[in-house]
């Protein structure tokens, strides 16, 4: 099937729908909004259609070909068991969506390591994650397996213990459960697939990923300018965070520089406190719109 519009699938609602929607709207593709249930959503002004479809089918329509890219959970993509290497032509981290999946019991429960769940039954929606996890452990426990509310399982009786997605940990609270192991550590990742495209839309795969790259880039990228005493400069760039080379340009008529660097790691109140005790002062911090490197 020879296809004229590129296809993306991204998550129809759930952890990945907004983040996946901004971030290929901060690449500059103008997504047509219909109804907020439209299974197909038109980009205007690129031959690119996104389909909305559940986490869960993301892997293997982009594995089959039935979509070129995909904006999937890491524990998605491994709990579909598909072959990373086989299937897809990249995946690429891109930085939010941070989750885990933990093992969790009620908070009343002695836990003594993973031992304490031999015998028991774990309530999960990713009992592929879950089974290799016990294998690994040695432990021989029973998989239930749930496709949503798995936090409920041990109120209704139906396990013991469960295996679910925790990023705040506030579900995990609300429920009376507390996290006692890690199984998987996951973020959204962009899958590409390994089927042959068409040479009309190779242009467009390369556009897309460079302008991916570039927002992935930039995100919690800052500009930092200030000026130091030019004997505090050498400590002052120790202090930048993730600076690679500052530019440091003399201020005339005074033993001071100007210091301007990008900085591609988080930029906290903490590290213009440390800054301005190094001497620096008139800290400007700028958000960096976009980058081509
Ligand atoms: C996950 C998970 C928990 C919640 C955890 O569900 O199953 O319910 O998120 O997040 P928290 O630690 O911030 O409270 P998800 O949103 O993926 O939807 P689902 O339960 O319908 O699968
Ligand atoms: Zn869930």
């Amino acid at each position: 099937m020879t296809k004229e519009r590129l296809r993306i699938a991204v998550q129809s609602k759930g952890r990945l729908a907004t983040g996946s929607v901004s971030l290929l709207e901060r690449a500059g593709f103008e997504i047509r909004n219909g109804g907020r249930d439209e299974l197909l959503q038109r980009v205007k002004n690129l031959p690119i259609d996104i389909l909305r479809v559940r986490d869960d089918d993301i892997a293997s329509f982009v594995a089959e070909g039935v979509c070129d890219f995909g904006f999937v959970g890491q524990n998605s993509l491994a709990e579909s068991g598909l072959d990373e290497s086989d299937n897809f032509a990249s995946i690429t981290p891109l930085g939010f969506a941070r989750c885990s999946l933990k093992i969790a019991v009620p908070e009343a429960i002695d836990y003594a390591g993973a031992s304490s769940l031999s015998g028991k039954r774990i309530a999960t929606s990713h009992p592929r994650l879950l089974r290799r996890f016990l294998c690994a452990k040695n432990v021989d426990a029973a998989v239930a397996e749930m496709h949503g509310s798995v936090e409920v399982a041990p109120r209704l009786q139906i396990a013991s213990a469960v295996c679910d997605l925790v990023s705040t940990g506030a579900t995990l609270e609300a429920n009376g459960l507390r996290a006692v192991e890690t199984v998987f550590d996951s973020e959204a990742v962009l899958i590409q697939s390994a089927s042959p495209i068409s040479e009309e839309l190779a242009g467009i795969v390369d556009l897309l990923k460079r302008r991916i790259d570039s927002v992935v880039a930039t995100t919690g990228t800052k500009y930092i300018m200030l000026n130091a005493p030019r004997d505090a400069a050498p400590e002052i760039q120790k202090l930048l965070p993730g600076a690679e080379a500052p530019t440091i340009m003399p201020l005339s008529g005074r033993d001071a520089v100007a210091i301007h660097a990008v900085c591609q790691e988080s930029v906290f109140w903490k590290t213009l406190e440390d800054l301005k005790a190094a001497g620096a002062s008139a800290i400007l911090v700028l958000p960096i719109e976009k980058m081509m490197l």
